[in-house]
């Protein structure tokens, strides 16, 4: 995720395009640059890091008088954090900011041989391409569209160049967009806060909308129809913007969800495959088990990671919590993969257990949600998760990112044990519909907004689920713990007659995991038992429970891991939900911090 920002007009271009960058920073910061023609001289500025630095660095610029400008803030998906890979990309009198993923951006890489890159960006390919058109066609909108046409992936584009000094073209699928207007001046934005106070009216971009505006003019296409534009006034309160309209981030962030998965995934599922590009069979070689470590959210999807590959690719995997894996005296074995997972990249404990394993000369992987973080730096390979800025201290999109990554190493470990294609090719058809599963239901939202009043007292909660969802339950637990101070624990269902059930009265409230596509049954029993205990039952499902007291049906019942991903969803609004009843902070509950970096 990162962010972009556009202006067309004779205000300090140099000041609307930083503040307007300031506004996205959250989108990304390990760095920063922009790109403003004016007079017919174009200059360029990156800066690494927060964008302090691309301020200081741009402190004597004067840009005063009419001209064009483009900024991007970046959160690196191919590449380190460096000036080169920083955007604006530069060709030889063009240049782009992008916003997304260019899949196929290795095969035009390919094709255009004669050019020297000089980033190691999917996005540099764009202005390439631009230029190589605007020779074969001599027409800078013909030229764009050809580029756009070639593009495969996401991206919300600015591209401008000394061709056409007067015009920024643009294109968006898939990543956000925003063009808005004030009199003759135009800008434009991944989001509304860098908007507010500058541009009186706004127009949304939709996917496969593309174009060009210049001073006082907005033409755009869909194909090769010129649509109409259907501008908005904009909203004036600059918190609300950021929040894109949300009560709070992690609400924000429970919605994106859907989104963010498309990106985890994309470029790493090809057909009936599964391609890691941080992997190959050399570092997997010699491989016999795994062992993950991790703390909090992520030890929940690391231990749901380890269900996976067990079942999918046949690989002995441990699953410990950081904290204690570092004190126990660890038996480390070569032949032993040693991931880590981690929103931040920088929880002391993790990292700490990270460094036990290289100096025990292990090989390392991390599941990272910020590169060039300690981590990622650490650790022999990474994969990042692409979920974006993750503000809500509770996490969200963090965990159903990182369990996709752990869901496509299983499948990835799978093919290269030569595991039943028939097997992964099921696996696939169900990875190809989490985007659905992840969707927040209107309707779903409500429910549970409603049903959560049940749950405001009570002496505790359990949530419990076997199998994978089990894992879930600590997950939903602790969201709910995290934010609404609630006393809440996750717990196997069936080791609930081996001590717990003892609690079970109608006080204690049971938030019950029962996915039609694994242990149905044997969860059910389960259940049964505390409800013979008179404890109130929640149940999640897509299959009707009679002694439910509760019920929130799950729609996605085609595989597991769409009941997975649906529930995941459905939990982190139920603990939304009675925070919110109970008057809390939900973005920043007390006591907590967003990145752990002490023991
Ligand atoms: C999740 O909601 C928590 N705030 C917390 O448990 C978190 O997952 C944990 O501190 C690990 O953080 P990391 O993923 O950044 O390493």
């Amino acid at each position: 995720m990162c962010g972009i920002v556009g202006y067309i007009g004779s205000k300090d271009i140099k000041k609307i395009l930083l503040e307007g960058l300031k506004e996205l920073e959250y989108r990304g910061y390990d760095s920063a640059g922009i790109a403003i023609l004016q007079n017919n001289e174009l200059k360029i500025y990156k800066a690494v890091g927060k964008l302090e630095n691309l301020i200081n660095k741009t402190k004597d610029l004067k840009t005063e008088g009419f001209g064009i400008g483009i900024g991007h803030t970046r959160w690196a998906t191919h590449g380190k954090p460096t000036e080169l890979n920083a955007h604006p990309h530069m060709g030889e009198y063009s240049y782009v900011v992008h916003n997304g993923i260019i899949e196929n951006f290795k095969e035009i890489k390919k094709e255009l041989n004669d050019v020297r890159f000089i980033s190691q960006t999917d996005t540099e390919v764009i202005v390439h391409l631009f230029e190589k058109y605007l020779q074969d066609l001599n027409d800078p909108l013909k030229a764009f569209k050809a580029t756009i046409d070639r593009l495969q992936g996401a991206y919300a584009i600015l591209l401008i160049t000394k061709a056409d000094p007067s015009k920024i073209f643009f294109a968006k699928k898939g990543s956000p967009l925003i063009v808005g207007r004030d009199g003759e001046e135009i800008y434009f934005a991944s989001s509304d806060a860098p908007l507010i106070g500058h541009a009186k009216e706004v127009h949304y971009l939709d996917d496969g909308e593309w174009g060009y505006a210049q001073l006082g003019e907005v033409v755009v296409y869909h194909g090769d129809r010129a649509i109409d534009l259907d501008f908005k006034p904009l909203t004036l309160n600059k918190e609300l913007a950021q929040k894109g309209g949300y009560r709070f981030f992690m609400e924000k962030e429970i919605y994106e969800q859907s989104d963010v998965i498309t990106e985890t995934m994309m470029g790493r599922i090809k057909d009936e495959e599964i391609e890691f590009e941080e992997l190959d069979q050399e570092f997997l070689h010699g491989i016999h088990s795994i062992k993950i470590c991790a703390c909090g959210t992520s030890y929940h999807a690391g231990l749901s990671g380890s269900y996976l590959i067990e079942k999918l690719a046949r690989i002995p995997v441990m699953c410990e919590i950081a904290s204690e894996f570092r004190y126990k005296e660890p038996i480390l074995q070569k032949e032993t993969l040693f991931v880590v997972i981690s929103q931040s990249g920088e929880t002391a404990d993790t990292l700490e257990a990270l460094k036990m394993a290289k100096d025990a000369g292990l090989k390392t992987l991390a599941i990272c949600n910020v590169d060039n973080s300690s981590i990622v730096r650490l650790a022999d390979r990474t994969i990042l998760t692409r979920a974006g800025i993750e503000k809500g201290v509770a996490s969200t999109k963090a965990f159903t990112t990182q369990l996709m990554v752990l869901w496509m190493l299983a499948l990835y470990l799978a093919q290269q044990k030569g595991i039943d294609p028939k097997k992964i090719s099921r696996e696939l058809e169900a990875m190809r519909k989490t985007p659905q599963a992840l969707k927040v239901d209107p309707d779903l939202h409500e429910r549970i907004r409603r049903l959560s009043k049940r749950y405001l007292h009570g002496h505790g909660f359990f949530f419990i689920g076997r199998d994978i969802f089990y894992p879930l339950a600590l997950e939903g637990a602790l969201k709910l713990k995290e934010i609404s101070y609630l006393h809440a624990e996750g717990y196997p269902a069936g080791e609930m007659k081996h001590g717990p059930i003892a609690l079970a009265d109608p006080e204690l409230f049971t938030i019950a995991l029962m996915p039609k596509n694994l242990l149905y049954e044997k969860t059910k029993s389960n259940v049964e038992e505390l409800s013979a205990r008179d404890s109130t039952i929640c149940a999640i499902s897509p299959v009707a429970f009679e002694l439910a007291d509760d019920f929130i049906k799950v729609q996605n019942a085609d595989h597991y891991m769409l009941e997975y991903y649906e529930m995941a969803v459905a939990l982190q609004i139920l603990a939304m939900e009675i925070a919110i009843r109970l008057g809390n902070d939900v973005d920043m509950p007390r006591n907590l911090a967003k990145s752990v970096t002490v023991e």
